[in-house]
Formats: structure tokens, C-alpha cells, sequence
């Protein structure tokens, strides 16, 4: 006793809310699942009525293995345990008969009739294949939409496909790549159950006027919108509709399309939803190489990531050209693929500031003030006296003698390091007083900003120079000092020998 009957009007209405399309897709789905050389579709108005004829013919030498199954629904299909076949619900071509008001199955082992009386199984059998035939109802805009469908499909290369008598083109995929994917198969006592498979996904150019699809063996499965057509050659995990997958899965074929086309991707590709739906949610199954080509798609060859530890290496980074990737920019899977693949770095190790001392350093050598020369002594004590007047603050001054600090100065919280094995002898003789004062107005602006590149740094170079003229104008004599130094230094014999010496202290400061 059977716990089900299906009520085939309703079945029929409640299918009214999709388009028929699907109609064509399911026969032809059956047929390309036997073994078949050749498969005939034709659809066309029935004269002078609002119904249509729909035939569908293969020529599979065994025709149905069970007859019953053109009219069970849920039957147990032989193809649940094939994922290289489509098949698997053993329901949607009972759907096609539920349009129908008038079908007929034949196959090599009878033919079942379907009419307003009901179902009859007669004894008539082909030699070969099946046919499927029925009379629905359908507009001009239904007959129209089923035509485009038929043209949508990709035909197996070992099969003929005919429409109306022509044959569909074959297409040639662009690209293959094999993958691992999830997949539906049945278990050994036929439960359907998702697992993993190795499989051949091709990739074709859309036609003209064509959106992206994704494919399973052939058949139309969902419209993506993506760059290209992909067809996976194994069971898609598919909704009982046949028109839609987990999310989760078409962005992993995405990604799997991502790695395989890296080259072949736009710029128009890398920021559209489809390139970043992938990223989102199998980031960390593309390669390093991919997620590069993506970033410079969208960021170009010359990138780097905001670095808030170091302000002025960003500006620096603008200043050279680069693009300046900020948090915002990337979601956060974007951001660890790109951190994974070091696809981006940050701009302070691209284009760092000057880093004069780092808390890992040898310490720095100090030249002691007893072995300062007189040219020495004159422009520290310059510098000390002039120091509070232009920065408010007491400016402590050191030389250093060390061969392997590559600057000429330093200054940080008020202490002002002088690199006399970079400055030089002629530097601190003073020949020329406005270098000694660029150098001056240069560090000291540090007091402001460590960052050369910030507003704060810029005002406080341009207070530093104002108050430097008022000091001119209204003491001058702050400013003789080079005469004095060259006459100490020639009464003094002037040679300076540096001697390094061994302690020294750590400090964060800036150099010129
Ligand atoms: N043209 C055909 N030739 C041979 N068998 C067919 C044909 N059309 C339908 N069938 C049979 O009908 C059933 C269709 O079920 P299947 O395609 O697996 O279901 P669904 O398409 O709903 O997932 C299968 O058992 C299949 O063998
Ligand atoms: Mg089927």
C-alpha cells in the first residue's frame, strides 16, 4: 500500500512559478546520462493551438532499465552512485510530465501513454533508444525562452545534440583544471551523501549576449555573472530545483578558477564580487602567486599597507608612488591572504623613516668632551645657548665618532646628537655658519614632529627660521661665534683626533 498519491493539477501549478526552460534541460539531462551517441530535440507550436509538442530521442541502445520509472517519483536512480552522472532525484522528468496533457515514454522495453484518462502500458518497443513526447501548453515567450535554453547547454563532446533538426555547437573550453570538489554520491545502501571528489572543470568564454553560468556536466545550473562559463564534470551539490548550490561551493569553484586563470584576470575582474567572494571565503586556498596578481590588479606593482608605526613611512611611500592600502581597503580573509602571502608589506619596511637608533642596536660611540676640539666646544656651546631661545627648552649636546651610524645628526626629547665622522672636521670650523644653522633648524624641528613629512614638523621649521631672524636682528651677537672658533682653533693648533668610546645610551630620536 502506497502512503503517497500526487496530485498532478497541483503539481503543475505549483511548477508555474518557474519558467519551462527546465523542461528541456531535464530531457536532455536523461538522455546525455545513458549510453547515447545522438540525441533529437523538437519543439514547436501545435498548429493553430495554444499548445506545443515536445519530443526528446536518444538512441541508447538499452533504452529504460526500468520502465517504472518513467512514472515513480523518487524510484531509486541507478545514477546516485555515478557522480559522472547527472541524475539522481529520479523526479524532475515526472515534473515535465506534470505540464503535460498528453505524453508518451517508449523505450526498448514498451511504451507507457499518459492522458486525460490516465496511464496505460503498452506493449509497443523500439529497437533502440528512447522517446519522450508530450502536448503542453505554451506562449510564444515560453517556446521562445525553451529555444535559448537548448542553446545554453554545453553537449558532451561524444554526443550530437539536434535542435529542431540543427545541430547545437560544440564548445571548446578555454582552459581545464582539475580539482578536488564536494560532490553527492550515493553510500552502498543508497543514501545520497555529500562528499569530496577529483574532478576536470572546464572553463569557456561566454557568447555574445551570454551571462556566466556555472555547469554540471553540460547542463545549465545557476546564472554566476563571472567572467566564464564553468562546467564541473562531476555531480554539483545541487538543491532538489536544480537551480542552485551552496554558496560556499561556487565560491570555492571560484577560487579554483582564480588559481588556474591568474594571467587571465582583469583589472575589472579583481574588484568584482565574484574574485572577492572567493577571496572571502577560500582566501586561504589560493597561492601566494595569485593573491599577488590580485593585489596589484587592484592596487598596482608599486603597494604597500598603511603602517601606523611609522606615519612618515606612509607619506614617504605616496611621495614615491605607492599605492597606500588601508585597513578599509580589504576585508579581513583579504587582509590574511594578503599577510599569508606577504602580498602587501607595510610601508614602514618598504619605505621606512629614518631610524637613527633601534632599541637592538650596537650602542652608539660617543666622542667624551675631553677630547672635543675647540671647533667642537664652540659650536656646542652655540647651540646650547641659541637651543632654549628658539625651542623654549634646554638642548643637551653630544658628538658621536662611530663609523657605522650612516647619519649626520640626530634629535629627540632634547637631546641633540652631532655625528662628527659624517659632519666632519670642516663642518664644526664653521666656515659657513648657515650650514651649521640648517642642520640646527632641521633637528630642532624634531622638537616639534619626528615626522619630516607633517604639518607640525613643516610649522615648527618655519616658527624655528622666524625666531632665528628676530635672535639675528635683536642680539647679533649670538651669531659671531664662527670668529671666535677659528681663532680658538688656531690658537689651539686645531687638530681633533676622535677616540671611540665604549658606554653609550639608548634613546628614540630623529636625524636630519
Ligand atoms: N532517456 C532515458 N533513457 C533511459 N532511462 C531514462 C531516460 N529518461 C529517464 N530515465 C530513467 O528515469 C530515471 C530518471 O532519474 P534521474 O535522472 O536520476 O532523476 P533526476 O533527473 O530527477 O535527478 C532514471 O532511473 C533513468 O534511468
Ligand atoms: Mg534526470
Amino acid at each position: 500500500m502506497q502512503w503517497f498519491d500526487v496530485d498532478k493539477a497541483g503539481l503543475a501549478k505549483l511548477l508555474a512559478r518557474r519558467g519551462k526552460e527546465f523542461i528541456i534541460h531535464e530531457l536532455v539531462q536523461n538522455a546525455w546520462d545513458e549510453d547515447t551517441t545522438r540525441v533529437d530535440v523538437s519543439l514547436a507550436r501545435v498548429h493553430g493551438s495554444r499548445m506545443a509538442r515536445l519530443t526528446v530521442e536518444d538512441d541508447n541502445p538499452n533504452g529504460f532499465a526500468d520502465l517504472s520509472h518513467a512514472f515513480t517519483l523518487f524510484a531509486e536512480s541507478e545514477k546516485k552512485a555515478d557522480a559522472g552522472k547527472r541524475g539522481r532525484f529520479n523526479l524532475r522528468e515526472k515534473l515535465v510530465l506534470a505540464l503535460c496533457d498528453e505524453a508518451e515514454i517508449s523505450s526498448t522495453r514498451g511504451t507507457i501513454q499518459f492522458d486525460c484518462a490516465g496511464r496505460r502500458h503498452r506493449r509497443i518497443k523500439r529497437a533502440q533508444g528512447s522517446v519522450f513526447s508530450g502536448t503542453l501548453r505554451m506562449t510564444q515567450e515560453e517556446i521562445d525562452h525553451c529555444e535559448k535554453a537548448i542553446h545554453q547547454l554545453i553537449p558532451p563532446s561524444n554526443i550530437t545534440t539536434h535542435f529542431n533538426g540543427v545541430k547545437i555547437g560544440a564548445r571548446k573550453p578555454l582552459a581545464t583544471a582539475v580539482a578536488t570538489l564536494p560532490t553527492e554520491q550515493a553510500d552502498s545502501e543508497g543514501f545520497l551523501r555529500r562528499t569530496s571528489r577529483s574532478t576536470t572543470i572546464e572553463l569557456h568564454e561566454p557568447e555574445d549576449g551570454e551571462t556566466a553560468m556555472l555547469y554540471e556536466m553540460g547542463i545549465p545550473v545557476i546564472p554566476t555573472g563571472d567572467r566564464w562559463h564553468v562546467n564541473v564534470m562531476q555531480k554539483v551539490p545541487l538543491t532538489v530545483d536544480r537551480d542552485n548550490v551552496p554558496p560556499t561551493y561556487l565560491s570555492l569553484v571560484r577560487s579554483i578558477v582564480i588559481e588556474n586563470m591568474q594571467r587571465k584576470l582583469t583589472v575589472d575582474d579583481a574588484t568584482s564580487t565574484w574574485v572577492r567572494d572567493a577571496v572571502q571565503r577560500h582566501g586561504d586556498k589560493l597561492g601566494g602567486s595569485a593573491i599577488q596578481r590580485l593585489v596589484e590588479l587592484r592596487f598596482g606593482e608599486k603597494r604597500v599597507a598603511y603602517d601606523p608605526s611609522d606615519p612618515e613611512a606612509n607619506k614617504l611611500a605616496v611621495s614615491r608612488g605607492y599605492t597606500v592600502v588601508h585597513g578599509g581597503n580589504l576585508s579581513r580573509p583579504e587582509w590574511e591572504a594578503v599577510k599569508r602571502t606577504n602580498a602587501i608589506l607595510p610601508a614602514g619596511q618598504v619605505t621606512p623613516s629614518p631610524k637613527p637608533f633601534s632599541p637592538d642596536g650596537e650602542p652608539l660611540k660617543v666622542l667624551p668632551e675631553e677630547r672635543w676640539t675647540p671647533e667642537i666646544k664652540a659650536v656646542v656651546a652655540y647651540i646650547r645657548r641659541l637651543g632654549p631661545m628658539l625651542v623654549g627648552a634646554d638642548v643637551a649636546v653630544r658628538i658621536s665618532d662611530d663609523p657605522g651610524w650612516p647619519y649626520l645628526a640626530a634629535y629627540g626629547e632634547g637631546d641633540l646628537t652631532l655625528n662628527f665622522r659624517r659632519l666632519g672636521y670642516k663642518w664644526f670650523r664653521a666656515e659657513s655658519l648657515s650650514e651649521i644653522n640648517r642642520l640646527l633648524i632641521h633637528e630642532l624641528g624634531h622638537h616639534f614632529s619626528g615626522d619630516h613629512l607633517s604639518a607640525e614638523y613643516h610649522d615648527g621649521l618655519c616658527r624655528l627660521g622666524a625666531r632665528l631672524a628676530e635672535l639675528a636682528l635683536a642680539e647679533p651677537s649670538l651669531f659671531r661665534i664662527p670668529d671666535v672658533i677659528r681663532e680658538q682653533a688656531i690658537g689651539q693648533g686645531g687638530r681633533c683626533e676622535a677616540v671611540p668610546s665604549s658606554t653609550h645610551e639608548r634613546r628614540s630620536a630623529t636625524v636630519g
